[in-house]
């Protein structure tokens, strides 16, 4: 027999485990537009539908304007194409077909049409489906839009599709985010002149796109040919007008490709130190039309960076090499190296680098603070993507703090997800001008990098007189924390440890604790919580 009590800690806490994670992706009948976007990001970090260029994301749109029964999920995935994409299981996609079921533990050819209405199966039978029948999935728009009634939806308005194709990407995702960009771009003879002048315009299309500022954005490039220079350095020039004069100056040399003196030149010099207060990630956007003088001291080079926490994208174009570029791009190596059939395709790549790069991760540092994030002025939300290593971790979990002045921050966490989101989370924790938020991670037995998505957004709090500033500071502390336990029943208080916590979780896997924002409510035995001091 055993009688349950409620406890409060009464410290804001969150404490979560697996059996209560959010997975919007699994569930049926699900159509968020986060669930969406969730769903495509795991079929593309586990590149089974590489360099989709948005086709899966602007398919999802046109399929459920245009189709209203939801038979086949959010794809509207018909039985005809799930019977396709069952038989290629056996023959043309099978190497495809094993990787979903290692990754994603689904076995394809037995899957249902109602089996669809979970929107991750519902994402893979439809990537399986374009691998089979569309692709290579075209980079323009007005091609894909194509591509859709040729081999998807037949009654499908080719004109609506980029309608709607143009209304989503009108979101500027990247808004206020916090970034050091750097532009590495190849200046070698093979280039050749009208072909480096598309690249400057390709790089002035990316910024166009960005906030730049002290705090927000920062640009950097490097050129190089037989050698490497710093064009300009981070944090030269701070608007939007001059950092697109200075790109518009930038020299062509003519030469051999010697990347790796590039990308030293990245490490030592533009990533060596940081002059900036706030969180920013570190993007280097690597532009090459051919192949290195040394593919192995490229990639070496370029792995330095990645152990440093620097993003990197590798772009290709004309005729790269492609095993290169691969490897020296961060994982998935599928979405973060683009291979570009000529200069003119650059344009369609913009959204592709925008996106992922205000994404970018930070690798978050014991103890320092993190202040003064901007928040955007206008009422638009800003993610940012940290990740917590395993040094961080030292003690029996990690205290993350967020305050906020003048807005509004959600922290999403997570272990096996890179980024977290409303639609997929483990941990989750809300920040408001007077509610500081504390997030209490417990370190896992495993060795593991902690995920976090900060999305943020500007909220005037009524009491508060003025706003002129909307920030964030969030830092990060390796602790072993005390918990106080409050009995509900009898108001009597006692300490716990963490790791006392956690072991009591473990064991009351039948008991759902509610996760509430300022206090987080348990239900336990007794005889459990007689461990506590
Ligand atoms: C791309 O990433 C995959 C998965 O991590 C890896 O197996 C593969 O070797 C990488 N490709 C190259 C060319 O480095
Ligand atoms: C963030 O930190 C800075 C300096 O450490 C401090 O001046 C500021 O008040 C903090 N802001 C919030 C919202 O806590």
């Amino acid at each position: 027999m055993s009688i349950k009590y409620l406890l409060f800690v009464v410290i804001c806490l969150g404490i979560a485990r697996h059996a209560y994670a959010v997975d919007l992706t699994l569930k049926p009948g699900e159509t968020s537009n986060a669930a969406i976007d969730a769903t495509i990001k795991k079929i593309r970090d586990n590149c089974i539908l590489a360099q989709d260029y948005f086709f899966l994301k602007r398919l999802s749109v046109a399929q459920m304007n245009s189709i209203a029964a939801t038979t086949g999920g959010i794809w509207r995935v018909t039985s005809a194409q799930l019977t396709t994409v069952r038989n290629a299981c056996n023959g043309i996609l099978k190497t495809k077909c094993n990787e979903v079921k290692t990754e994603f533990n689904v076995d394809v050819s037995t899957l249902t049409i109602s089996d669809l209405q979970k929107p991750l199966y519902s994402g893979l039978a439809m990537s399986l489906f374009i691998l089979n029948s569309v692709s290579p999935v075209p980079l323009q728009k007005a091609k894909q839009a194509q591509s859709w009634k040729t081999h998807i939806n037949s009654n499908g308005d080719t004109t609506e599709f980029v309608t709607w194709s143009n209304e989503l990407e009108q979101l500027n995702d990247c808004a206020g985010a916090q970034m050091d960009l750097l532009f590495l771009i190849d200046s070698s003879g093979s280039v050749g002149k009208d072909n480096f002048i598309k690249t400057l315009e390709f790089l002035n299309n990316i910024v166009s796109n960005l906030d730049i500022g002290e705090e927000e954005t920062r640009v950097a490039v490097i050129r190089f040919s037989h050698f490497a220079i710093v064009s300009f350095n981070l944090g030269k020039y701070s608007t939007k007008t001059a950092v697109t004069s200075a790109i518009n100056a930038i020299y062509y040399d003519g030469g051999l490709t010697h990347t790796d003196l590039a990308l030293d030149l990245a490490r030592t010099d533009i990533f060596a130190t940081t002059t900036r207060k706030s969180i920013a990630a570190k993007v280097l956007v690597l532009v090459t039309d051919g192949q290195s003088r040394s593919e192995a001291k490229t990639v070496a080079a370029a792995k330095k960076l990645k152990d440093m926490g620097v993003t990197i994208f590798t772009i290709g174009v004309v005729n790269p090499r492609k095993s290169e570029l691969m490897a020296s791009a961060s994982e998935p190596n599928c979405t973060h190296f683009i291979d570009l059939k000529s200069y003119d395709d650059i344009d369609f790549i913009v959204k592709e680098i925008k996106t992922e790069t205000c994404k970018a991760v930070l690798n978050a540092e014991n103890g320092v603070d993190h202040s003064n994030n901007p928040i955007p002025k206008a009422d638009t939300t800003k993610e940012q993507v940290v990740d917590v290593t395993k040094t961080i971790q030292s003690n029996s979990g990690t205290m993350i703090t967020v305050s906020v002045q003048c807005g509004e921050v959600t922290v999403y966490g997570a272990y096996n997800n890179n980024q977290p989101s409303l639609a997929s989370y483990d941990y989750m924790i809300t920040a408001t001008d007077t509610n500081p938020g504390k997030l209490y991670i417990v370190k896992p037995t495993y060795p593991s990098t902690f995920h976090l998505t900060i999305i943020s957004r500007r909220r005037i709090d009524p009491r508060i007189s003025t706003c002129h500033n909307p920030q964030y500071n969030v830092s990060f502390e390796a602790t072993d924390a005390s918990i106080k336990v409050k009995y509900a029943q009898n108001n009597k208080e006692v300490l716990c440890s963490s790791d006392d916590l956690k072991d009591i979780l473990e064991k009351s896997k039948s008991i759902q604790p509610v996760n509430f924002r300022i206090s987080f409510v348990l239900g336990y035995e007794l005889a459990e919580i007689k461990k506590c001091r």
